[in-house]
């Protein structure tokens, strides 16, 4: 396989698949966004009809989410020894709080997928409100139930809220960056990209911890 030797390379794989996982983060949130007209375990039971394509969709998100670890700390360390060097260089993009907490909050995201994967797909965290395990009038797998009850929960809701919060810091640093790398950052186009990449960034935050704060707020039950 062909893998980056240079850190160029490096942060061009960064900025591809940081790109590809950001489409999937797209998604999700558009399947989420069912929950509003009562259509989550239609969509969930859509999902999971086709095995042989799920598993290929995950088994994509694992490739992605291992290569952007691996190649964000590689880079990390890389910089980290280069310290003096990008002090100087440093710009106010990457002195941003956003900018310097990268692996920081990307390791909140990563430790809030595990705990996400646990809870609404293994359903290990919470086994009385195992979707798998309460069917809905039609026979489905009550997915709705399952969320709703979580999220009243108000430490179930908090931890998402914080790590939905770790997900725009990531993001609105992010987006910008990846543009920035694929070469967007001549002077007329790199304030529009970091502006474009900001709202982008707060419009996935509102979208993902609406959930569960209409929850928690009884506003949706
Ligand atoms: C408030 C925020 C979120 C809510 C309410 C939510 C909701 C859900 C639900 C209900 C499922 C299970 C779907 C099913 O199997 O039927 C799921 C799966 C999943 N979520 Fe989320 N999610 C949120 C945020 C995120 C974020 C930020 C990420 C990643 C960046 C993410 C990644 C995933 C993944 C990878 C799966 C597993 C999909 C599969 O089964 O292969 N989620 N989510």
């Amino acid at each position: 396989m062909l893998l980056p030797t240079s850190s160029v390379g490096r942060k061009l794989v960064m900025a591809a698949t940081g790109q590809l996982i950001i489409l999937f983060v797209i998604l999700h949130v558009l399947g989420n966004a069912t929950i509003y007209f009562g259509l989550l375990n239609a969509y969930a039971a859509h999902l999971h009809a086709l095995p042989p394509l799920i598993w290929s969709f995950r088994i994509g998100l694992i490739i992605l989410f291992s290569f952007h670890i691996y190649y964000g700390i590689v880079l990390t360390l890389e910089n980290n020894r280069a310290k003096p060097q990008s002090y100087v260089m440093r710009n106010d993009l990457s002195a941003t709080v956003a900018g310097r907490n990268m692996v920081w909050t990307g390791a909140v995201i990563g430790s809030f997928i595990i705990y996400h994967l646990l809870h609404f797909t293994v359903q290990i965290t919470n086994p009385g409100l195992a979707a798998a395990r309460h069917l809905d009038s039609l026979g489905r797998p009550d997915v709705f139930t399952m969320v709703v009850k979580s999220f009243q929960n108000f430490g179930i809701a908090s931890v998402y809220l914080l790590s939905m919060i770790a997900l725009w810091l990531h993001l609105s640093h992010g987006i910008q960056s990846s543009f920035q790398t694929w070469g967007l950052n001549s002077e007329q186009s790199f304030p529009i990209v970091k502006r474009l990449s900001a709202l982008a960034a707060i419009v996935l935050f509102v979208a993902y911890v609406a959930v569960p704060v209409v929850i928690a707020t009884g506003i949706l039950k």
